[in-house]
């Protein structure tokens, strides 16, 4: 069973104040792109992992953990947990997206996991693991692993997992621009709120994205452009500043909006049209700050079933 699921970008990311749990409260729109990762699920004598690079792709699949720490190996066993079996089976992973880059790679490994782990066990005539069940299994996961079963364009609420479709007229080129190490997400949050004590940044909270919506279903990339935003932007670059000139350097090569992905320290940059995602990932790729630019458009799906392995 091979299972793909994407990335996502943030495309608009507003953080409120830290809640008791540890989380922020937050108004994150994600939007899936057209990067993704593949999950290669096999039966075997007990739960297993490998993490490999896709072809062609430029990540550093040595910063991703094989134990319980990953993200699909929770999945597996959560899955095998409720529905009583043993979680015995192999788990490929093909990574495509950036490894703590801010695009919610081990998040989308979850996911496919998950759907993969859920069709290998449960009874298709009568599932235990409906939609829902799959979505709440996803939440316990972490916060972004149920948009990347879902993908398109949606809005979370709360800590981000509680889930609304939004309408979007795409579809809209990106260029990411990947950067050599990650960034801990924990850290970016903590960061931002540092920044916020110190009175470096206002909080502005509540959040309100109703200029966003109306830019997506308008489907104009301009609009767009000017509508994205990511409170943890600011974070990201006191933790790095070098993304500011990757963010300059996509701006000066025309892109219609450009911003920090979630967390980072990928960056995100919207073009007008395929061609534009095109130059503007040329130009990035020149940057002493870039490691790889990638093109990708939006929105992609959710998770989804490629084929089984045995078909390939
Ligand atoms: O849910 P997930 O495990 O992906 O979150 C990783 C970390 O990101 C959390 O431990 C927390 O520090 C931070 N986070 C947050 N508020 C959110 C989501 C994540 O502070 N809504």
């Amino acid at each position: 069973m091979i299972v793909r699921a994407p990335a996502k970008v943030n495309l608009r990311l507003g953080v409120g104040p830290l809640r008791d749990d540890g989380y922020h409260d937050l108004v994150n729109v994600f939007h899936a792109v057209s990067l993704f990762d593949e999950v290669v699920v096999e039966p075997a004598d007990r739960l297993a992992v490998e993490v490999e690079r896709m072809p062609g792709a430029r990540v550093d699949v040595g910063q991703v953990p094989c134990d319980d720490r990953n993200l699909a190996v929770r999945a597996a066993r959560l899955v095998a947990a409720r529905l009583g079996v043993e979680p015995a089976v192999a788990l490929r992973i093909r990574k495509a997206i950036p490894v703590a880059g801010g695009m919610a790679g081990g998040s989308a490994d979850a996911a496919a996991a998950l759907l993969a782990c859920a069709r290998l066990w449960d009874d298709p005539a009568t599932p235990i693991l409906d939609r829902a069940a799959l979505l709440g299994l996803a939440a316990e996961i972490g916060s972004d692993v149920p948009f990347a079963l879902v993908g398109g364009t949606a809005v979370g609420l709360g800590r981000g997992e509680r889930l609304t479709a939004v309408a979007a007229n795409g579809p809209f080129h990106w260029v990411f621009a990947t950067a050599d190490g990650g960034l801990s997400t924990p850290a970016v949050y903590a960061e931002c709120d540092r920044l916020r004590a110190a009175g470096a940044v206002d909080a502005v909270w509540p959040h309100d994205a109703g200029d966003l919506y109306a830019a997506l279903e308008s489907g104009d990339a301009d609009v767009l452009g000017a509508a994205l935003g990511n409170d943890l932007e600011a974070a990201a670059l006191s933790l790095r500043p070098a993304l500011g000139a990757t963010l300059d350097a996509g701006k000066r090569a025309g892109a219609l909006g450009a911003l920090v992905s979630g967390s980072g320290p990928t960056c995100a940059f919207l073009a007008a049209d395929a061609g534009h995602a095109e130059r503007v990932a040329e130009a990035l790729a020149a940057e002493d700050t870039v490691a790889a630019a990638v093109p990708a458009a939006g929105p992609a799906p959710g998770a989804a079933v490629v084929r089984p392995a045995a078909d390939r």
